[in-house]
């Protein structure tokens, strides 16, 4: 099992079970031609994503770490009418790619992106009295993800799901002597998850285009 082979399996899921469209494809030239790194969820990630906001037949969505819009597209895309995205994005070119991309996708008026950095924009929303959020998308610095977590929970209500990316690192996550912040930081929320009584949590490995990885499915129980 190799690298090559992960990639060859992805595309050939895209081209069946997950076929793309013109907004998508276009998203992620508009992404790569502006330079922004490489590391969007792939096309039958970005379709789980939106499987799970139908699930719990999200209308109010959050996604900390925009980069170019692509999940927030697949995301937008599961919202009826009236439903909102809102994500949240620390590079103003970043956001700025996005919001084109998300106006070309017709999805500019269920997306609002916020610039600045994620633990400045999530107190604000906290205070704001909106709704609570159905699902929660953590995709930004992984050494933040601990942070992120504790605002989702105070963001969300039992039966809104959060998802975490990017939890597995190529195996890294087991090693609790690594010096990579990224790794401290999925090794933090896991040491939460062990005795956090307001979720019920798992964490699958993957393997695909993106390599070998993983996330964290988190639903927020009901109150005891
Ligand atoms: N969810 C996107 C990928 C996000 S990549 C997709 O799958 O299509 C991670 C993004 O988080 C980058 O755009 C990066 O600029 C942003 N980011 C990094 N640190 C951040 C912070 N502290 N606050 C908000 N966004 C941040
Ligand atoms: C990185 C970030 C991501 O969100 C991802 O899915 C893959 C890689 C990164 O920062 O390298
Ligand atoms: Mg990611």
């Amino acid at each position: 099992m190799n690298q090559e082979q992960w990639t060859a399996v992805d595309h050939y899921i895209s081209e069946t079970v997950v076929p793309s469209d013109a907004a998508l494809d276009a998203a992620i030239e508009a992404s790569s031609k502006a330079e922004l790194p490489a590391i969007a969820v792939t096309p039958n990630q970005g379709k789980l994503l939106q499987i799970f906001a139908r699930l719990v037949h999200a209308r109010r969505v959050l996604e900390i770490g925009t980069l170019g819009g692509y999940s927030t597209i697949w995301l937008a895309r599961a919202l009826p009418e009236g439903g909102r995205v809102i994500s949240l994005e620390l590079n103003p070119k970043h956001a700025e790619v996005a919001r084109a991309n998300i106006e070309r996708a017709g999805l500019s008026k269920r997306v609002e992106i916020r610039l600045g950095r994620a633990q400045d924009t999530l107190p604000k929303l906290a205070a704001e009295a909106k709704d609570l959020f159905d699902l929660i998308f953590i995709d930004a610095d992984k050494a933040s993800i601990p942070q992120y977590f504790t605002w989702s929970l105070k963001l969300s209500r039992p039966g809104s799901v959060i998802i975490v990316d990017n939890v597995v690192r190529k195996g890294a996550v087991i090693d609790a002597a690594s010096s990579d912040e990224d790794v401290q930081g999925v090794r933090r929320l896991n040491d939460m998850l062990a005795t956090e009584k307001r979720v019920t949590a798992t964490t699958i490995q993957t393997v695909g285009s993106k390599g070998y990885d993983g996330f964290t499915l988190a639903l927020v129980n009901a109150v005891a």
